[in-house]
């Protein structure tokens, strides 16, 4: 497909999102939008496929197959082949299972290193694995990013870091960091959060051992929606440390004996969510025929666009810019420190600039390869600028906080 067939392409799936109008999101880090072509899927699935058959959708709409089915979708998405991720759970319990795994391949090693400003999710599971596991088996190291870039891995057992950082937008370099902790014997384990749906982590090229990841960001699978985890096949043969009748090799023969599946199959657990597994296989049909790389210099077209956008503008363009410039260390987003970074990020949602917040100072601004446009980066740009040399956001309306930000 040609450069302009893609650009065709991304209009065409641009077209069909159902953003409310006048509405500029940068939030597609956090939560993707509605597409139409999945509140149409979502519909059917409902209505004609539960609706209709009833429990016969098990076989007839091969429900059962789901986790399957969209690991499969995500698995170009990834730089991974068929079979190699599965689309289940989320994020959070995948790396249960996937840091357990790693510890298990390789004993008797047992300390795990973990960036200190990881996802705080990433640092509670393996915490709580080691608790669960006492300190003859697991325990945790929670390090900077240069003291890591320093380690030697000799004793490590798995290394767990983030493609993308979730404040910063700092973009890790997957691959070096991979060989440096493999040389010495330590598995690694890559959180795909927000590089999935954005970039192509390569993990096959890069000799990834596991990785996890959701759905519900640059993917636009829905709120909440499932998440996947990759592990390679060199690993496949590990233990589910939460092994349910779903990884079982023969899971209709109710066999009070846990035998695990071959192959991928074996990291399932329970009964997956069909309405959300089927809102997030309809969101990856769109990636279909898209290349990872064009989505990746969409990206870095639109970010590039900001970054110029704040510098040209006086009220812009001193701001402290937390996302590297260099494009080979940016994510999708772009997150700027602001020492009242809440109440503006509010003012600029008050005037349809949908940005998020992360304590204790950062607006991030998302910049999704699927739907944003040049033009949504001059008015969030014009907006934050008009809000900082008028001082709106002192007022009081906009210091008010919500359960989520
Ligand atoms: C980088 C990163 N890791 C992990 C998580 C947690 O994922 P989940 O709640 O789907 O388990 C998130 C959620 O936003 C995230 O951004």
């Amino acid at each position: 497909m040609t450069v302009a067939d893609q650009a065709r392409l991304l209009a065409d799936i641009r077209a069909g999102f159902d953003i409310p109008p006048g509405k500029v999101y940068l939030d597609g880090n956090s939560l993707g939008p509605l597409h139409g072509s999945v509140k149409a899927h979502v519909l059917a699935v409902v209505g004609e496929q539960w609706g209709t058959d009833l429990i016969a959708g098990w076989n007839t709409h091969q429900w059962i197959d789901l986790p399957v089915v969209v690991g499969d979708q995500l698995a170009p998405l990834l730089g991974a082949q068929p079979g190699e991720v599965l689309c289940c759970d989320n994020l959070s319990i995948n790396l249960f299972k996937a840091l357990a795994a790693a510890l298990e391949i390789n004993a008797p090693r047992r300390r795990i290193v973990t960036e200190a400003t990881h996802f705080p999710t990433d640092n509670y599971i393996a915490d709580g694995l080691a608790r669960l596991l006492g300190p003859n088996r697991c325990y945790v190291d929670a390090l900077s990013l240069e003291q890591i870039a320093q380690l030697d891995f000799s004793d490590v057992a798995v290394l767990s870091l983030s493609h993308v950082d979730f404040k910063t937008g700092e973009r890790r370099d997957l691959p070096s960091l991979t060989a440096q902790a493999q040389s010495a014997g330590a598995l690694v384990v890559w959180d795909l959060a927000h590089s999935a749906g954005v970039m192509n982590p390569g993990l096959n090229d890069h000799h990834v051992d596991m990785a996890v990841g959701c759905t519900y960001k640059f993917l636009n699978g829905g709120p909440g929606s499932p998440g996947f985890l990759y592990v390679a096949p060199r690993h496949q043969y590990a233990t589910n440390a939460i092994p349910g009748w779903m990884g079982h090799a023969d899971r209709f023969a109710f066999e009070s004996a846990y035998r695990p599946a071959k192959g991928m199959g074996r990291f399932l657990t329970g009964t997956q969510s069909v309405i959300a597994m089927a809102a997030a296989s309809a969101a990856l049909a769109l990636f279909d025929g898209i290349s990872v790389d064009t989505l990746r210099q969409r990206s870095l077209q639109l970010s590039d666009a900001f970054i110029a956008a704040l510098a040209a503008h006086p009220a812009t363009r001193d701001l402290a810019c937390l996302t590297p410039l260099q494009h080979e260390q940016r994510g999708s987003q772009v997150s700027l420190r602001l020492s009242d970074g809440f109440p503006i990020s509010q003012a600029l949602i008050a005037r349809d600039i949908i940005v998020d917040f992360r304590e204790p100072d950062i607006v991030r601004f998302g910049f999704a390869p699927l739907f944003n446009l040049e033009s949504d980066i001059d008015r969030a740009v014009s907006a934050l600028a008009d809000i900082l040399a008028s001082r709106v956001y002192t007022e009081p309306q906009f210091r008010t906080r919500t359960t989520v930000t």
